[in-house]
C-alpha cells in the first residue's frame, strides 16, 4: 500500500494538503503544487514559499499578511469534508476506537458508511494489516464516503470494501460465520441487524452501536439482551467541554457540542453460553407494542437530506477524490470544494439523514 497523503510528516512537499489559518482564524485548505498561487482577498501566497518549510511554519503572503501553515489532522479533515449523512464526530470516534477495542490487524464490520468519517478512523485503527468491511444501503452515500476516503489517503485503500445493501441481508454473503473481530453499527435501526451480527462475530468479539436517541438506545439494548448471546450491554455518552485558559481567566468554554449520540457495547458469548448471573435467556417483559411503535424510525423525526443537496455533495466528494488520486503527479487545489469546518455550536443532528 502506498504512503497515505493524510498521514505524511516532515517538511511540506508537493501534493500535501495544508491548512492555512489567517489573522482572524479563518481557515483555507490547499494542496501544494509547484508554481501555483493561493489567492484570498487578502492577497496571494505562492505554494513554492511553503514547499520545504517544516509543518507548523508561518508564511507571509505577497502583501505581508501572515498565515500559520499546518497539515490538517484527521479530525480537521472529517469536520470539513463533504457530507451525505451526519458524521460521527471526533469525540465519539475516539471513544468508539477505545470501547470497541479496535486494534491493528482486526477484521471490522461497519454499517452504515454514511459520509465515511468513521471509516477513516477505523482504517487508521486497524492499520494496513487489518480489514474493514463496510456496508451501506444508499449508493449516493457510499459514493460520498469513497470520495472522502480517497481524498484523505490519495488512493482507495486495498483493505477496505463497501458492500451496497442492507447489512441484515448482505453481511452473511460477505463475512463467514465467527470471522469478525469487531462490529460497529451507526444506523437508525440496529436491532434489525443483531442476528446477522451475532453469526458473524467471533466469540469474545465486540459489538458497538452508536445511537442518536434514548428510545433507540433502549430498543437496541433490549434486542441484544433478548438474544442471550451477549454480555450485559454497557451504555455511555461522551461530553467534551473545552476550557478557556488564559492568564487568570480559566473557565469552561461558553459553548460546546452537547448531544451527538450514545455508545452501547456488548461482547459476543461463546455458542450456548448462558451468563452465570442470568441462568435463563432473558425475555421481552419490560415494554408494550405501543412502546415498540415509539421506537420505530418514523417516530424518531429524522430529517431527510434533499436529493438535489445530496447530488451536489456526491459531485463535491468525487471531484475532491479525483484531484487527490491525481495529486502524486499534478496537484489540484481543494479550497473551493471543501467548506469551512462547522462552528463549534453546530447541531450535528441538523445534518441528519
Ligand atoms: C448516520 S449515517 C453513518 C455516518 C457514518 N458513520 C460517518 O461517520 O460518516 C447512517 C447510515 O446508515 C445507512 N444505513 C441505515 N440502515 C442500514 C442498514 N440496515 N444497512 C446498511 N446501511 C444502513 C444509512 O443509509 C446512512 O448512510
Amino acid at each position: 500500500m502506498s504512503e497515505s497523503r493524510g498521514e505524511r510528516s516532515g517538511p511540506f512537499r508537493a501534493g500535501d494538503r495544508v491548512q492555512l489559518t489567517g489573522p482572524k482564524g479563518r481557515m483555507h485548505t490547499i494542496t501544494l503544487e509547484p508554481g501555483k498561487l493561493f489567492h484570498s482577498h487578502k492577497g496571494p501566497i505562492a505554494h513554492d514559499d511553503l514547499i520545504g518549510l517544516p509543518d507548523g511554519s508561518v508564511v507571509a503572503n505577497q502583501v505581508g499578511i501572515e498565515y500559520l501553515a499546518l497539515r490538517p489532522l484527521l479530525s480537521d479533515f472529517v469536520m470539513s469534508m463533504p457530507r451525505g449523512a451526519a458524521i460521527v464526530y471526533p469525540k465519539d470516534a475516539a471513544q468508539i476506537l477505545a470501547q470497541a477495542d479496535i486494534f491493528p490487524g482486526a477484521t471490522v464490520v461497519e454499517a452504515g458508511v454514511g459520509s465515511g468519517a468513521l471509516s477513516l478512523w477505523l482504517l487508521r485503527g486497524i492499520g494496513p494489516s487489518g480489514r474493514l468491511l463496510s456496508f451501506e444501503r444508499r449508493e449516493e452515500f457510499a459514493e460520498v464516503a469513497r470520495g472522502n476516503v480517497a481524498t484523505f489517503h490519495g488512493y482507495d485503500p486495498e483493505n477496505w470494501s463497501i458492500t451496497l445493501g442492507d447489512l441484515a441481508v448482505a453481511l452473511p454473503e460477505v463475512a463467514a460465520a465467527a470471522s469478525v473481530d469487531r462490529v460497529v453499527l451507526d444506523m437508525l435501526a440496529p436491532w434489525e441487524c443483531i442476528d446477522v451480527v451475532s453469526d458473524a462475530l467471533k466469540p469474545g468479539g465486540v459489538l458497538l452501536c452508536y445511537i442518536a436517541t434514548a428510545t433507540q438506545l433502549s430498543r437496541v439494548a433490549e434486542a441484544i439482551r433478548a438474544t442471550g448471546e451477549y454480555t450485559e450491554p454497557q451504555s455511555t455518552e461522551t461530553m467534551v467541554r473545552g476550557w478557556h485558559v488564559q492568564g487568570l481567566a480559566v473557565r469552561p468554554d461558553h459553548r460546546m457540542i452537547a448531544h451527538t449520540g450514545f455508545l452501547l457495547t456488548a461482547r459476543r458469548l461463546a455458542p450456548d453460553t448462558v451468563l452465570p448471573e442470568l441462568k435463563r435467556r432473558p425475555s421481552k417483559t419490560e415494554f408494550s407494542d405501543e412502546d415498540v411503535e415509539a421506537w420505530t424510525p418514523g417516530a424518531l423525526g429524522e430529517r431527510a437530506v434533499s436529493a438535489k443537496a445530496l447530488r451536489k455533495r456526491v459531485r463535491a466528494a468525487d471531484a475532491a477524490a479525483e484531484r487527490s488520486r491525481a495529486a502524486d503527479g499534478a496537484h489540484g487545489d481543494l479550497t473551493p470544494e471543501l467548506p469551512e469546518a462547522p462552528a463549534a455550536d453546530t447541531d450535528p443532528a441538523g445534518e441528519a439523514l
